[in-house]
């Protein structure tokens, strides 16, 4: 049995931002090589900022907890911000995970950056 903290355990049966956004700003859907769970993220962006996120996972529980501590975390960041949390503060946050789950938290974070990217790209040329 893996050993999970308090709060990891909290995030996974209680998700922060769970569900999607209708006509978001941007969205990114993205698969981990380690383990081929996916999952989305959702953002709505007013001057540069994330007002707005919500995720959706098919992956385990590691990923739903650091998903959901990843949207506390960057929601109201601007994107250069939020572009500069890793996985690992998002890890810290939650007070740890098993070595085995660090994978997780990377799609947390890709997913994000996925997301940023996409409306980045949306807007060139606009
Ligand atoms: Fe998918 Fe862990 S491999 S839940
Ligand atoms: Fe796949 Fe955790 S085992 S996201």
């Amino acid at each position: 049995m893996l050993k999970y903290t308090e709060l990891v355990l909290d995030h996974f049966k209680n998700p922060r931002n769970l569900g999607r956004i209708e006509n978001p700003d941007a969205e990114a859907t993205e698969g981990s090589i380690a383990c081929g769970d996916m999952m989305t993220v959702y953002l709505k962006i007013e001057d540069n900022k994330i007002v707005d996120i919500k995720f959706e996972s098919y992956g385990c529980a590691a990923n739903i907890a650091t998903a959901s501590m990843m949207t506390e975390v960057v929601k109201g960041l601007t994107l250069e911000e939020a572009k500069k949390i890793t996985w690992k503060d998002i890890v810290e946050r939650l007070g740890g995970l098993p070595p085995v789950k660090y994978h997780c938290s990377n799609l947390a974070i890709d997913t994000l950056r996925k997301a940023i990217s996409a409306y980045e790209e949306s807007l060139v040329g606009k």
